[in-house]
């Protein structure tokens, strides 16, 4: 081991008011070609800030000449693009991390790399030290921007590296993308999040707020508009806090939404929103303009007023409730879905009935459920509970039946419309039909020629499912 920067989680909370500098992606000079001849494979975890991120490593990958396999056994680097938000998502990785050491016993020169999340947790790295010693490199979410010259460094040295900044550094532009899809684009408009929820990971692992400058926003979003690209979704953590953090702030997050949008993008999302930001002024904005898409992602987390506090969630069962009535009074075609919490520290039996009954009171059309994990230092991972797996798991199982109907319900209320959809390729499970997303956002399989693909159609529902429409192309 000859390069080893660690990082700390108290370090990782502070908030420096500093400003965010703008740097341009940029190598070494002697840096060429790294990966001619060579292979690599990368394993993606989490949300997609993650897949946001590989799409970034791939890129700069793909510019070193290396190229992309899905073959374990005939690569040269695998990274692992980890995940830090639940202890399952963390297990899964050091499996994999396990699996590794026997493949890395047959070729000697693979190199392993971990990256995302993960590393930045002190614990993390200091079990990877000890017992997964066949990692070569580990970096976190704040220096992806170095990554080449790291690799570089382990190629050329054959020696081991791991740095990891707990403080965010500065905003990297200009950074080479692999996109995954053809016709649907991932957009970063601001990393890091200054919400400290009680049981998140995240404002630790990503970082402080920090908003990238809209010129390079515009930018972007442009030069894949000229290459085609039909829907952008626009990424963040809390996107409606997007800009607080320039210094003369007079540009929110809906003024961003009108600019993109006269850019003429067809399709419009983003992700993801804090009730508590959500502006009358970006209601607004997403009914009037036809590009920014009826479906809004709205975490709630819990319906328990108490819970929320300790949450520090900063709004309340009823100014969430009140929110979704503006959001539906506005648009009554919108499609809202949320993610929600169980198990939470001290949750009882009554609180749960509070998030039941916030659901039904809601109409989501899908949600994402969790168990409560405990997350090493964070404020809730010291709360006291008496909570055992078992009443976790079957709150979960409750909720998730009543979350199953609003699915059902969000997909009904299409039966016999004809609806636009944007048409992504062939199907998974059925290679006579193509599978594409309606404006709602709802998966769809439909009958339609090939040529369609990438394109917007029009499309008449014939069947609405639990999980999705089947339709035919007019
Ligand atoms: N335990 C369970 N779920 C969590 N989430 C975030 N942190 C935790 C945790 N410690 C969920 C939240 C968030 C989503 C991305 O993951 O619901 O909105
Ligand atoms: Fe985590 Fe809360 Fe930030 Fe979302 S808003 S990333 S749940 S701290």
């Amino acid at each position: 081991m000859e390069r080893m920067n660690k990082p700390d989680l108290r370090t990782a909370r502070k908030r420096s008011k500093s400003e965010v500098l703008v740097n341009e992606y940029q190598l070494s000079k002697d840096i060429k070609d790294l990966g001619l001849g060579k292979k690599f494979l990368i394993q993606t975890h989490g949300c997609q800030a993650n897949e946001a991120d590989t799409e970034i490593i791939k890129g700069m990958l793909l510019e070193q000449k290396f190229t992309e396999t899905d073959v374990l056994e005939e690569t040269d680097l695998v990274l692992i693009n980890t995940c830090a938000i639940r202890e399952g998502a963390e297990n899964k990785v050091f499996g994999e991390l396990g699996r590794l050491k026997s493949f890395k016993r047959v070729n000697p020169n693979l190199i392993i790399a971990v990256a995302g999340c993960m590393p930045q947790e002190e614990a993390t790295v200091e079990r990877i030290l000890k017992t997964y010693k066949h990692v070569d490199i580990v970096f976190g979410t704040h220096n992806i921007s170095k990554f080449i010259e790291y690799l570089n460094y382990v190629m050329k040295e054959n020696k081991s590296l791991i740095e990891v900044f707990s403080e965010e550094g500065h905003i990297t532009e200009h950074l080479p993308h692999a996109r995954d899809n053809r016709f649907k684009a991932w957009v970063n408009i601001m990393y890091g999040c200054d919400e400290f929820c009680t049981y998140c990971i995240v404002p630790y692992t990503r970082g402080k707020e920090r908003s990238r400058r809209k010129e390079y926003i515009i930018e972007e979003v442009k030069d894949l508009l000229e290459r085609g690209y039909k829907e952008i979704t626009l990424l963040g953590q809390n996107v409606n806090s997007y800009g607080l953090d320039f210094e003369n702030y007079n540009y929110s997050f809906a003024n961003l939404l009108e600019d993109l949008s006269d850019l003429g993008v067809p399709r419009i999302r983003f992700q993801t929103s804090h009730p508590k930001d959500f502006s009358d002024e970006l209601i607004d904005v997403i009914a009037i303009r036809d590009s920014v898409m009826p479906h809004i992602h709205l975490p709630v987390q819990s319906g328990s007023n108490k819970v929320l506090k300790k949450m520090n969630r900063k709004y309340t069962k009823e100014q969430y409730l009140d929110l979704v009535d503006r959001i539906y009074k506005a648009m009554p075609n919108v499609s809202i879905t949320t993610d929600i919490i169980v198990g939470f520290p001290t949750e009882t039996e009554e609180d749960f009935q509070d998030t039941l009954d916030l659901v039904r009171k809601s109409n989501f059309e899908g949600a994402f459920t969790f168990v409560y994990s405990k997350r090493k230092g964070t404020p809730a991972a010291t709360y006291e509970t008496d909570i055992t797996e078992e009443i976790a798991k079957d709150r979960l199982h409750r909720l998730n039946e009543l979350v199953n109907e609003g699915y059902k319900r969000g997909n009904l209320r299409f039966q016999d419309h004809t609806v636009k959809v944007l048409v992504e390729g062939i199907s998974k499970n059925n290679p006579e039909v193509l599978s594409g997303r309606t404006e709602n956002n709802k998966l769809i399989n439909l009958k339609a020629s090939k040529e369609t693909i990438g394109q917007i159609v029009e499309v008449r529902i014939i069947e609405a499912k639990t999980w999705s429409l089947e339709g035919e192309a007019l």
